[in-house]
């Protein structure tokens, strides 16, 4: 191991020294998020040991344990930890600790009925700057989120001209995970899960193959089916969230779309709601570029006809939230598209385009609070500050009782 790459590695072996954590901790789901949770984490070469302890909160002394799976990507250093706890029961807190000896934490599923409001937080185009980065993580943090969805452009980990390679790669993940795993926990210690859309700075070059055992992302959030990004969230049946792949590691067009087709089809949730990278509307790129002409060729199309309330889009580095759109026109029964990546990066200026019903050039994160009888999506500043609110009405009447 040269010099240069040790000194890479060393938060990782500091991180386990001073609080037998390691750097790398987070949480997300592949499957149902009202009664599972994925819990990874990262540590070097010599640690081949992935054994999780839980227990629900308040159950004293009693700890299951669930051993889960390690792998190493190629040409790095890191073993990369993943444990599937099931059978959890839905919106309640439980404790972990990695190993028997570990830091206790702590994570709580989703509601499998919206009994209580359930927050989540959107935005993408993450952690380019540290400074941007760690503001608006605190500030959304401070919403005490049930989970956070980032909708691509996550640690810049590809495509920063100064640097590139291996290490690199490796250390702005790395990063990207420290900073997450410091931020977001709620106000009364719970920590909050990540899902995740890709982008292009996820990607070392337009179009790369997901099975490539050394692109990171996908050795580091695990979906569903196997080295596929695009897939549903569903939590019990009052929310699906469709997360898509705008061309990084799977074309827009063919089987992306007809999987999008089918599973728009078969969900009848309350909120569909979808996320991804590039925007169909962008606010600051040119309506008429090749993606976003291909995504409201191919994509939007469903969104309208499937009942799609609202898609959160990215990569634009700015703020905005579009009319009700509907076959290319203003239509008060369309879809909203809000946006537009801001979370950590210097935002842009955005372009005058008859879409806009407003947008700024600031950063700016999305909180949902979803409700039975109607929701709230507000956008917020990096200072905090509200920009936006708007209010999105359930695809079903609710009644009460149910
Ligand atoms: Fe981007």
């Amino acid at each position: 191991m040269n010099v240069i790459r040790l000194f890479l590695l060393l938060p990782l072996f500091w991180g386990i020294l001073e609080g037998r954590e390691p750097s790398s901790l987070y949480l997300t789901w592949i499957h149902d998020p009202a009664s599972t949770m994925t819990v990874l984490w990262h540590t070097p070469r010599h640690d081949k040991y992935s054994m999780i302890f839980y227990q629900k909160q308040g159950q004293g002394q009693e700890w299951l344990k669930k051993e889960g799976t390690v792998k190493r990507p190629s040409r790095t250093d890191i073993h990369v930890h993943t444990v599937e706890l099931v059978d959890l029961e839905s919106d309640t807190e439980y404790l972990f600790r990695i190993g028997r000896e570990g830091n206790i934490y702590r994570f709580k599923t989703l509601p499998l009925k919206l009994d209580r409001d359930l927050r989540f937080a959107v935005g993408g185009d993450a952690f380019m700057y540290y400074q941007l980065f760690r503001k608006t993580n605190l500030e959304i943090a401070e919403h005490n989120p049930d989970f956070v969805v980032i909708g691509g452009d996550i640690a810049y980990a590809h495509g920063l001209q100064r640097f590139k390679g291996m290490n690199w790669e490796v250390e702005r993940w790395e990063n990207f995970f420290r900073e997450y795993r410091r931020a977001m926990v709620t106000s009364d210690g719970r920590l909050i899960p990540m899902v995740v859309a890709i982008g292009n700075h996820d990607v070392p070059s337009r179009m790369v193959d997901p099975r490539q055992k050394s692109l990171l992302f996908y050795e580091f959030f695990p979906f569903p089916q196997l080295y596929v990004s695009y897939r549903a969230l569903d939590a019990g049946s009052y929310l699906s969230l469709i997360l898509l792949d705008t061309g990084h590691t799977y074309p827009i067009d063919g089987a992306q779309t007809e999987w999008l087709k089918a599973n728009l089809k078969s969900r009848q949730p309350l909120y569909k709601f979808a996320a991804y990278h590039v925007g169909a509307y962008p606010s600051v790129y040119p309506y008429e570029g090749s993606t976003p002409a291909k995504i409201r060729q191919h994509w939007v199309p469903l969104f309208e006809s499937e009942g799609v309330q609202v898609a959160f889009e990215h990569h634009n580095h700015a703020f905005k939230r579009t009319f009700p759109l509907k076959e290319g026109k203003v239509d008060p029964q369309g879809v909203l598209y809000l946006g537009d990546g801001a979370w950590g990066v210097a935002p842009r200026k955005p372009s005058k385009h008859w879409y806009l019903e407003k947008a700024a050039q600031s950063n700016c994160f999305w909180l949902v609070t979803l409700g039975k009888e109607g929701s709230t999506i507000k956008a917020f500043n990096e200072e905090g500050k509200v920009l936006d609110e708007v209010m999105v009405k359930p695809l079903q009447p609710v009644f009460s009782g149910s």
